[in-house]
């Protein structure tokens, strides 16, 4: 169940490499186009807020146990909650979020190993409302591809952050968490199969119908 917020929130997920940053702000400027009438707030995880990006640097440099992983990127996540996502939403804001939760789910849960009874703990935490009800994204967009394509799209790129440093089969663990979460909500979940072209993959986000 969703929260019947005015505003409406949408997330970009994927493995890295999966290419969901070569779209996210035309699609922002897309949705802005078609709705000049509502602000489109652009943020993304671990980050959007002051604090958040100060997280942020730490979670994609420093080693650390895999709990205080997890429970920093929910602390990022509840400021970035508090301070952006719901103050936009009960204006009726458009969020888009690079990342949020299941990306917590697909790393430290799939990638890591952490247990899913233990981020299920953290996400009510942080997310629930009122009478158990979720705070989450109206639509996710997950960029979906095997580990293998998307490490040779990395490599092509930067330096390696402390997640890309990860083997295969630690993507492959993740692709699947995310998949398996998809499954779980498909409701909420639009699937892009990311081994498309970047024009093939534009035209997909174009043709989405989205109820603002
Ligand atoms: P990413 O979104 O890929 O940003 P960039 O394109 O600048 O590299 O990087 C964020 C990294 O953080 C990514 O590797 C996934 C990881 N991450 C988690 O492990 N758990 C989380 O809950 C979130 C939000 C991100």
């Amino acid at each position: 169940m969703s929260l019947n917020y005015p505003g409406y929130f949408v997330s970009f997920e994927g493995i890295d490499g999966a290419g969901k940053s070569t779209h996210i702000e035309a699609f922002g400027k897309l949705l802005q186009e078609r709705h000049p009438n509502r602000e489109v707030v652009m943020t993304r995880e671990p980050g959007g807020t002051p604090l958040g990006e100060q997280l942020r640097k730490l979670l994609l440099d420093a080693p650390m146990h895999l709990e205080t992983e997890a429970l920093l990127m929910f602390a990022a996540r509840r400021e970035h909650i508090a301070q952006v996502i719901e103050p936009a939403l009960q204006a009726g804001k458009v969020v888009i979020s690079d990342r949020f939760t299941d990306a917590s789910f697909a790393y430290q849960g799939g990638g890591r190993g952490l247990s899913l009874s233990k981020l299920n703990e953290l996400e009510l935490w942080v997310q629930e409302r009122k009478n158990g009800v979720l705070l989450q994204p109206d639509l996710t967009i997950l960029f979906d591809l095997p580990g293998s394509v998307a490490e040779a799209r990395r490599s092509k790129v930067r330096a390696p952050d402390k997640f890309e440093q990860m083997d295969l089969e630690f993507f492959e663990r993740v692709r699947q968490e995310y998949l398996r979460r998809a499954k779980e909500d498909q409701q909420r979940f639009y699937l892009i199969d990311a081994t498309q072209t970047q024009e093939a993959i534009w035209n997909l986000l174009k043709g989405l119908e989205i109820n603002i």
